[in-house]
């Protein structure tokens, strides 16, 4: 693990763990704001992976007012409860967090969270970052399920918040991101790179790609930029208990700018080759893209659904089911089967991130991009620590009305 992702809580360069770890002391108040102006902060913590229920624990400790001079200190306002914070906990993601006493742990534990937005308490002089500003982490694995968080100013990137609310800001960096970057980079094109190291697409083209989780937050996500960059697409969803239910989420679906919306079932039935041979009319128009996260048996219905030379970009695996590749789509179709990871992307190209959040928060602010529906978790300084381990737990379950969000109180 890269030593910046080790520190990424803490200031590079300036203080050495043990140093902040003084002062940071465990469990010193249940006050939010403590003698000789500490500051009371929890964060909820895992030493060993597991089942959130069993492996998460809220850690109470307070911060030192003498914060290193180039660190500033930020409260959390809002924190999304992602997927793959719960693969993280449950030690099945692709990245481990840094595991540390700096917050004073008996054992070295790590703050899941790979995105939320902060309210910043007190800034370093010199920085461009001021007090009342809201940051996001600039880094993956930052930990943003705790009140407050002590680091570098370039550990952060600065929002402009104008127009905009807690929520919308703190699910901008990962799902949204995530169908904007698979859209721009597989998207139909003519293989040239824009300045931004990505694909311009043709805009206008009118081009397919089909997806499934299509209710999900990336899934919601790529409908909307394919709207807005002339691609047209074909969405699966799961069917609800009832067919009132799944014809809302259909609707929801097609608010969004969805083209077609089909569910699971219809995907698997005998009539998708013929339905999907009059959506394309009778194959004219070409179905060049696939977007997967569910695998197992969806995946493979979802390739057999791409035209000739079409890619299927895997980027999760809700289903916790392999995906199959048959051997005639690779030889008789030349179907490309790719993966897609946003952190490696992040890593590799750092102005761009920054570019396409101001771009989804540019179209946010103009009402062009509706944010996910989300279930709010209020965190308080008395929320009991079962009541935050519940809500991560049920992250996980399917068929939920909206995203877990942590959304804190004034602690
Ligand atoms: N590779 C990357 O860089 C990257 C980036 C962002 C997200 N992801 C991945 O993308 C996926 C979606 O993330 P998200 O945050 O957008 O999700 P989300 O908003 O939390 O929604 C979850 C989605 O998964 C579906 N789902 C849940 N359990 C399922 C199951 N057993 N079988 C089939 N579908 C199921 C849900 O459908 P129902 O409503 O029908 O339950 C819903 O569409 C996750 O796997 C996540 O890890 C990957």
């Amino acid at each position: 693990m890269a030593s910046s992702q080790r520190l990424s809580i803490l200031p590079k360069g300036l203080v050495r763990p043990r140093a902040l770890a003084s002062r940071i002391q465990p469990n010193a108040s249940r006050r939010k704001s403590g003698p000789y102006g500490y500051t009371q902060a929890k964060a909820l913590v895992f030493s060993k992976p597991g089942e959130p229920q069993d492996a998460l624990s809220l850690h109470a400790h307070s911060i030192s007012p003498s914060i290193p001079s180039s660190a500033l200190l930020a409260r959390t306002l809002a924190a999304p409860i992602n997927p793959a914070d719960i693969n993280t906990v449950q030690g099945t993601y692709g990245a481990k967090p840094p595991f540390t006493s700096l917050i004073g742990t008996a054992e070295p534990s790590a703050v899941p969270g790979n995105e939320g937005v902060f309210e910043v308490l007190a800034a370093p002089g010199g920085s461009d970052i001021h007090k009342g500003d809201w940051v996001i982490p600039a880094r993956s694995q930052f930990g943003t399920w705790r009140t407050h968080a002590v680091a570098e100013a370039d550990d952060f990137i600065k929002i402009d918040k104008q127009g905009l609310n807690p929520l919308q800001v703190a699910t901008v960096s990962v799902n949204p991101c995530s169908a904007y970057r698979m859209l721009r980079s597989y998207g139909p094109s003519a293989g040239l790179k824009d300045g931004l190291g990505m694909r311009p697409l043709e805009v206008g083209s009118g081009a397919w790609f089909i997806q499934n989780g299509a209710n999900s937050g990336v899934g919601r996500a790529a409908i909307q930029f394919g709207r807005l960059w002339g691609l047209r697409s074909i969405n699966v969803i799961r069917e609800r208990d009832s067919a009132e239910e799944t014809d809302a989420l259909k609707r929801e679906m097609y608010d969004l700018g969805a083209d077609v919306v089909v569910t699971d079932a219809q995907l698997h039935s005998r009539e998708w080759r013929d339905q999907l041979a009059e959506i394309t009319r009778q194959g004219r128009e070409k179905i060049g893209l696939g977007l997967n996260c569910v695998g197992g048996k969806n995946a493979t219905a979802l390739a057999r659904s791409l035209s000739e030379g079409g890619t299927l970009v895997s980027y999760g695996g809700m289903a916790k089911q392999p995906v199959a590749l048959p051997v005639g789509l690779l030889i008789f179709k030349d179907i490309r089967f790719v993966g897609f990871w946003l952190s490696k992307w992040n890593e590799k190209d750092v102005q761009g991130r920054k570019h396409m959040i101001n771009d989804i928060l540019d179209l946010i602010r103009s009402g062009k991009f509706k944010d996910v529906p989300v279930e709010e978790v209020p965190w308080h300084w008395e929320t009991e620590e079962a009541t935050l381990k519940d809500a991560v737990q049920a992250g996980l379950g399917g068929f939920r009305k909206g995203k877990g969000v942590f959304v804190f109180g004034d602690t």
